[in-house]
């Protein structure tokens, strides 16, 4: 049984089902789908149109329409002439593409992985040893038996031929598994016999397990075809576990403002059930969002793991230059800040990993006694330090936040609020309310790309801190953990690095240490953001 505190409660949930696959840094940055590009004309079109606006792009996901008449592991040449050549002109320029995986294959003879498939006797069979045929986006399809460790080790071979497209990232969809249907269960009969790891058994016992093994299958195959990068990989179905291999999203969350506010809830259970990363497709899939519906679903996008535009084929546009110049503006603000703050971000995936903490948590998280806490389902803290307070309603341009114990500063306008309460704060179209926990240390990308760290003061007498990881982005290399200590005393606010020291890489190498001497610095400068003076030990260097 596990009990305890929440931190407690999720440390003990990823002992028991695995600890969280990091995400490559870019993965934390802002991405952008599309179901439906139709062309790397359009591809291109798109992409151009984020970077010459100035707008940091990480990555553009291609759905189903790439593949040549939907067949999984193909791609249609006539318009998608020279993927990799298009995959590399855009990764010059700092972004990648992901791939959509789905698990259907057409049942064709002459298409390669339909006739390995068979011959590897990989495909889902009835109870007289026939193939199960079902009906997905390319026609009559068959289904890998992911719960077979052969399976798994031959699908995670096909992705050898996504990685020669140029595909850095992967998508996996429809792994519920869906077959359409027109009456009864939109999957594979529950008769339908699987391996389940050589013990054998039917579809009610491998159904819930299918996308965890499909999520398996291509990580483990990614991991043996590109040794050198961390995965990335999230995927629409799953079971408890699937963090192991990469996070999730919200699927097909309807245009609406119910939609968004089911956005945030999903990501916060989400994190409560230890699959720390994922987000929702911002817009929602279905419709044509308004400006503001859009703006604001962008604003909570931006402080969820998973930061990704997307929308279905009939649906409108997704890009926020679509939506009028006072959208771009702030659109383009909130991205800015993302960026901004990437290091945070990826200290946060690093100790997702290691404590099982999400990134994003319930207000309660430190003080699941406070039953006002409890019921706030509007608003979440991003790691330890900050409290995002997202505009969840159409209209609004103040809201209410709920304040956990302690000081919080309001980040947009530096004022100091005393918690346990409630606040009104401004909520312009230009931002929504995010809070600072006093006393807490937030790691930030300077303008140069260094680490900068934001410091907001403790209270009188009171102390802080936080954490900075920093990793080689996309490797397996042993990460960096400096830890900071901040206190405030007589005026004075100190901030002293503590725990494992070392460089981190990309730190400013100029300024001296100061006492102790040598090695590179943690951080490039520091920022005592809440006012007042701040000394640092050693002195790193205040800005
Ligand atoms: C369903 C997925 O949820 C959606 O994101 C995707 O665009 C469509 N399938 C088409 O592949």
């Amino acid at each position: 049984m596990l009990v305890g505190t929440p931190a407690r409660v999720l440390h003990g949930w990823a002992a028991l089902t695995g600890a969280a696959a990091l995400p490559p840094s870019w993965a934390l940055g802002y991405q952008h789908a599309r179901w439906g590009f139709g062309s790397e004309r359009e591809v291109r079109r798109v992409a151009e149109g984020y970077l010459e606006r100035g707008l940091p792009l990480s990555a553009l996901h291609l759905d189903i329409d790439h593949y040549r008449g939907h067949r999984v592991f193909t791609v249609d040449r006539e318009r998608f002439p020279d993927l990799p050549g298009m995959a590399a002109d855009l990764r010059e320029r700092g972004v990648r593409l992901v791939s959509i995986v789905d698990p259907a294959v057409k049942a064709e003879p002459g298409l390669a992985v339909y006739d390995e498939g068979v011959a590897e006797d990989a495909f889902v069979k009835d109870a007289r040893g026939r193939l199960v045929r079902g009906e997905v986006w390319p026609g009559e399809a068959v289904f890998p038996d992911f719960t077979d460790p052969g399976v798994r080790r031959w699908w995670g071979g096909l992705y050898q031929e996504r990685l020669a497209q140029g595909f850095a990232g992967f998508w996996h969809d429809m792994n519920e598994p869906v077959s359409f249907a027109a009456f009864g269960d939109p999957t594979l009969p529950r008769s339908s016999r699987h391996a389940l790891e050589g013990r054998s058994g039917d579809h009610r016992e491998a159904h819930n397990v299918y996308g965890l093994t499909m999520a398996r299958a291509g990580y483990e195959g990614l991991r043996a075809l590109r040794p050198d990068e961390r995965p990335f990989l999230f995927s629409r179905s799953g079971w408890a576990g699937m963090q192991r291999y990469g996070g999730t999203w919200s699927g097909d969350v309807a245009t609406g403002w119910p939609g968004l506010r089911a956005s945030l809830a999903l990501v916060l259970g989400l994190g409560l059930c230890g699959v720390p990363y994922s987000g929702p497709d911002i817009g929602g899939f279905t419709g044509f969002p308004s400006p503001e519906l859009f703006l604001r679903w962008f604003q909570l996008g931006a402080y969820l793991p998973l930061f990704r535009t997307h929308a279905a084929m009939t649906a409108g546009r997704r890009e926020p230059w679509e939506f009028g110049a006072e959208v771009l503006e702030h659109a383009g603000a909130a991205m800015r800040e993302r960026t901004r703050l990437l290091p945070y971000f990826v200290t946060l995936a690093h100790l997702a990993q290691r404590t099982g903490a999400p990134y994003v948590r319930p207000v309660w998280w430190r003080s699941p006694e406070d039953r006002a806490l409890r019921d706030c389902e509007d608003e979440f803290l991003l790691g330890d330090a900050l409290l995002v307070a997202p505009v969840l309603e159409a209209g609004a341009d103040r809201r209410a936040v709920r304040l956990p114990r302690g000081r919080w500063y309001d980040t947009a306008t530096g004022q100091a609020h005393e918690g346990p309460g409630q606040v009104l704060l401004d909520a312009p179209p230009s931002r929504i309310p995010v809070l600072a926990r006093a006393g807490s240390v937030v790691p930030v990308a300077g303008e140069d790309g260094r680490v900068e760290l934001d410091v907001w003061a403790p209270a009188a007498g009171r102390t802080g801190g936080g954490v900075l990881i920093t990793d080689a982005g996309a490797g397996w290399g042993r990460p960096e953990v400096v830890r900071f200590t901040t206190r405030a005393r007589g005026g004075v606010v100190t901030v002293e690095q503590g725990g494992a020291g070392g460089g981190v890489p990309g730190a400013d190498a100029r300024l001296s240490r100061g006492r102790g001497g040598g090695g590179p610095l943690p951080c490039g400068a520091v920022r005592l953001v809440s006012g007042g003076s701040c000394r640092v030990l050693p002195p790193y260097g205040v800005s």
